[in-house]
Parts: C-alpha cells; structure tokens; sequence
C-alpha cells in the first residue's frame, strides 16, 4: 500500500510552549501507526530542532520545514537553505503552498530549484499545488494543476520523482471552511496520478503518495481518505487542535 500521510501544517502560528504541548498530547493519544502510516508536523524554523527532539526517532513520526530557498547559500539575509536542513537532521519540507505561491511570489520555476535543492540534500519535497476559486469556476482547474506539476517535477528522473509527496490543496478550500467534496478531491487526485503516468508510467504513478488539504476536519477526514486516490492530508487550521489532529491522524487508511 502506498504511504498514507497526516501532514500538520502549523504555518505561523503557536509559540514554542503551545507546540511542545500539543506534540506532547499527540505522542501521548496511543496512537499506534499501521506500517504505511506516517505524521508530519510542518512547524515554523525555529520549532525545528524541539520537534526532533520530541519525536525522538519514534518510527512514522517526522519534523517536516514549511519552506527552504532556492539558492545553495550566500548572502540572502533570512532565508534557509536546504544544506541548513539537513544539518539539523530535517528529512521532509513543504514546498509551493499556495500562501508562499501568492504572498512569496514562488513561481514553478523557482519551486523545480527548490525540489532540486532538497533532494540533493536528501530531503524529500511536500509538493503543493491547486488552482484558484477562479480557475476552477472556469473549469480550468485540471490543466491548471497539470502545468504546475510539469514545470516543477517533471524534469525529475523516476528515481527522484518516488522521492516526492504532492499535496493538493485547492486554493479556494484553504481556510474557508470551505471543504471540495470527496468526488472532487478524488477526481483531481486520480487526474494527477495519470499525468504522472503519461510521463513515468503507470507503476511509478500508483506508488506516489497525493495528499489533499484544505478545510479537512475531524467531521470530513474519514471519507476524503477513504478515496482510492487520496492518501491523507495536508493539514492547517484542524491540525492546530491535538484532539482534532489525533482524530485525523486516526482516520487514514
Ligand atoms: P486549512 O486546513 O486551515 O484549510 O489549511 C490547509 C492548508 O493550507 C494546509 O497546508
């Protein structure tokens, strides 16, 4: 079975005490993962080093960056590069949310940088992409989606490409409350895996997690997973709530 993922994407929010507390109320649920499960927690930089440490190798429990830049090293005040990840023993970074796609201006091209960066150095890519309330009104949205994936993977080799977890995150969905509907998640999602197919074949295809977020809940988690071609979530706001991200991480396949 493909690798199924609660990913927890923390964004910019919670300071450090509030994460310990709620990774320890997640590491204390007696959860117990099936083989192919595994959670992320996408935490702010600084959170990094505590989150390692907390998750303490436990098996399917990993600290995951929300971003690195596109660049090796220099003089780029702020930023944090791959190579810095690494050293800090980080092995999954989220690249491409929509929110760094719109505020950050991330184009595909600097975000197929960024994949090149993180695999080099043994990190393997949280790749998001999603189209617009607007896109998708104009019934673009699978051409949309498909451009992103081909202008930011597609010049991957097969071996590298396995390395890759995509997350389908529909713009209008994030945040809103407003949830896509199972059919609709399912549908991009099973669109997305024959892309990958034209191009990689069908085994590769059918071996890549495609996670979906936006709005994912307690109440809808169970159902979106249960679609044969969604493999979990990538999760905002629900993942802020130990409770709620517990239930979450309970309802994966
Ligand atoms: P919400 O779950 O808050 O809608 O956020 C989704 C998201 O952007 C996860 O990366």
């Amino acid at each position: 079975m493909r690798q199924q993922i609660a990913a927890a994407n923390w964004k910019m929010n919670l300071t450090l005490q509030q994460g310990e507390e709620l990774i320890d109320k997640v590491l204390n649920a007696g959860l117990t993962l099936k083989e192919q499960q595994s959670v992320l927690f996408a935490v702010p930089f600084p959170y990094l080093p505590m989150t390692r440490q907390k998750l303490g190798g436990k098996p399917g429990y990993f600290a995951c960056a929300q971003n690195c830049y596109d660049k090796k090293s220099g003089a780029y005040t702020g930023e944090v590069s791959a190579e810095m990840l690494k050293s800090i023993g980080i092995a999954y970074a989220v690249l491409g949310h929509s929110e760094r796609r719109e505020y950050f201006k991330e184009t595909n091209e600097m975000l197929a940088s960024k994949i090149d960066l993180c695999l080099e150095n043994g990190i393997r890519p949280v790749f998001c992409c999603g189209e617009s309330l607007h896109v998708r009104e104009s019934g673009n949205q699978n051409r949309f989606v498909e451009i992103q994936l081909r202008e930011s993977l597609f010049h991957l080799t097969p071996e590298d490409l396995k390395k890759i977890i995509i997350a389908y995150e529909p713009i209008w969905a994030i945040g809103t409350g407003k949830t896509a509907t199972t059919a609709q998640a399912q549908d991009m999602h099973a669109y997305l895996r024959l892309v990958l197919q034209d191009h990689y074949g069908k085994e590769l295809a059918d071996s890549m997690p495609i996670l979906y977020g936006g709005s994912v809940k307690v109440s809808n988690a169970h159902e979106l997973f249960s679609s044969p071609d969604v493999d979990g979530g990538l999760i905002g706001g629900a993942s802020l709530v130990a409770e709620d991200f517990i239930e979450i991480i309970r309802s994966l396949k």
